[in-house]
């Protein structure tokens, strides 16, 4: 299922494109509930990962919440027919009109992430006389152990409260008419492949519970945040990531108090695999060191190589030849438009297509018309 490419089909579409396996998705949405079935997790989907409607449409019917980081975000989440009181809000620069507009659709909860920001969500309750859900999204200083641009919960980085000003922030949201502390919020990181980080932050999480504890404060919601990494060196082989150890290790990790819910906001894990960008061969042209395969797609469509040095995997669909050596890069003012340098690959010529792999998340959401390219079409294997 993860390999079904019709390439035939794809002969007749404008490239690039964007080509999600809906299979593969939905085997992937079956295994997120299972297994946070299993112990009652809360799941909601970081749409940031991936805001394509049809995407979002499977999504929501697997019953998830929605984790947004602009108003953009939540108003996307409500018109594509997801439940107010499902989505959580977090972000360090929420403008006024988003926090407005989150009180006033009653979300479940803001994120929050500065004293000064709850100050000015206390100002707005407080004149829409109405009390706000939210959890302290703390800054756990905890290594993700994946790339420096992803790396969320250390102390250099610009997320959540640090546990310093936790003690302060407690102090000032008890003095606030309008404010109700549910919970408390934390997120390390994105593309996490060794697991035992998530255990250092179920230590973490328990200390900090501790200490709510010993000061008479009762928390409704543990939110865990994201993180879970995909395989990109192998997506066909392991389309589905290991959501069965991920959930067990909060389940096993977390000391709950009654009555507590544990949430997650699962973004890359959900869709990663499912989506690829399909993309045509227009020159391949010999260099001094290397061989150039040109294609049509560029940065512009999938900035993850450029801005992360991120692999993704590239498959040439139409070609059986013998494997040569390529330096695979797009047309894009930039020498930074490269999906890989000294990439095997079958004989590659003008015309071939290429299935640039595991481009489903950060992918379609992170195009930009730079170059005043048009932005690629999404087209889906349940309608090829
Ligand atoms: N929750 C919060 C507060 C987040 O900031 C993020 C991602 C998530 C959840 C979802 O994380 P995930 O499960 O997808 O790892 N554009 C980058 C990734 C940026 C991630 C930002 N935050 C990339 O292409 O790798």
């Amino acid at each position: 299922m993860s390999n079904y490419f019709p390439a035939e089909k794809f002969k007749s579409i404008p490239t690039p494109f964007y080509f999600y396996d809906m299979g593969l998705l939905e085997q992937t949405l079956q295994k997120v509930k299972s297994e946070s079935d299993k112990y009652n997790f809360v799941v909601h989907y970081a749409i940031k990962a991936n805001a394509n409607d049809r995407i979002l449409e499977r999504i929501r019917e697997y019953g998830m919440g929605v984790d947004c980081v602009s108003g953009f975000e939540v108003k996307k989440a409500l018109d594509m027919g997801f439940p107010a009181q499902g989505i959580v809000f977090a972000g360090v620069g929420k403008a006024d009109w988003e926090i407005e507009m989150g009180i006033d659709n009653n979300i479940a909860c803001f994120n929050v992430e500065s004293t000064a920001e709850l100050d000015v969500i206390n100002e707005i309750a407080t004149r829409k006389n109405q009390k706000v859900k939210v959890a302290m999204r703390i800054n756990p200083n905890v290594k993700a152990n994946t790339h420096k641009y992803i790396t969320t919960g250390l102390d250099e980085n610009k997320f959540g409260i640090h546990q310093m000003d936790v003690e302060k922030t407690v102090d000032a949201i008890t003095k606030m008419d309008f404010i109700n502390l549910e919970g408390i919020h934390f997120h390390i990181g994105s593309q996490i492949m060794d697991l035992s980080s998530f255990s250092a932050l179920c230590e973490r999480v328990n200390e900090i519970q501790d200490w709510f504890e010993e000061k008479g404060i009762a928390l409704k919601t543990i939110n865990v945040g994201g993180g879970l990494g995909i395989d990109y060196n192998k997506p066909a082989e392991n389309p589905i990531p290991d959501f069965e150890n991920y959930f067990r290790i909060f389940s096993e990790g977390i000391k709950l108090r009654p009555g507590q819910e544990i949430h997650f906001e699962l973004g890359r894990s959900v869709v990663g695999q499912c989506g690829n960008l399909i993309s045509k061969v227009l020159y391949v042209k010999e260099g001094v060191k290397t061989n150039f395969a040109i294609i049509d797609g560029g940065m512009t469509d999938l900035i993850r190589p450029a801005l992360y040095q991120a692999y993704h995997k590239i498959e040439n669909i139409t070609s059986n030849g013998s494997e040569e050596k390529y330096d695979v890069v797009g047309p894009i003012c930039e020498s930074s438009d490269s999906f890989g340098k000294d990439i095997e690959l079958p004989k590659t010529s003008r015309g071939d297509l290429m299935a640039i792999r595991s481009a489903g998340a950060y992918g379609e959401v992170m195009v930009s018309r730079y170059n005043l390219r048009e932005e690629p079409k999404a087209y889906y294997s349940d309608q090829l």
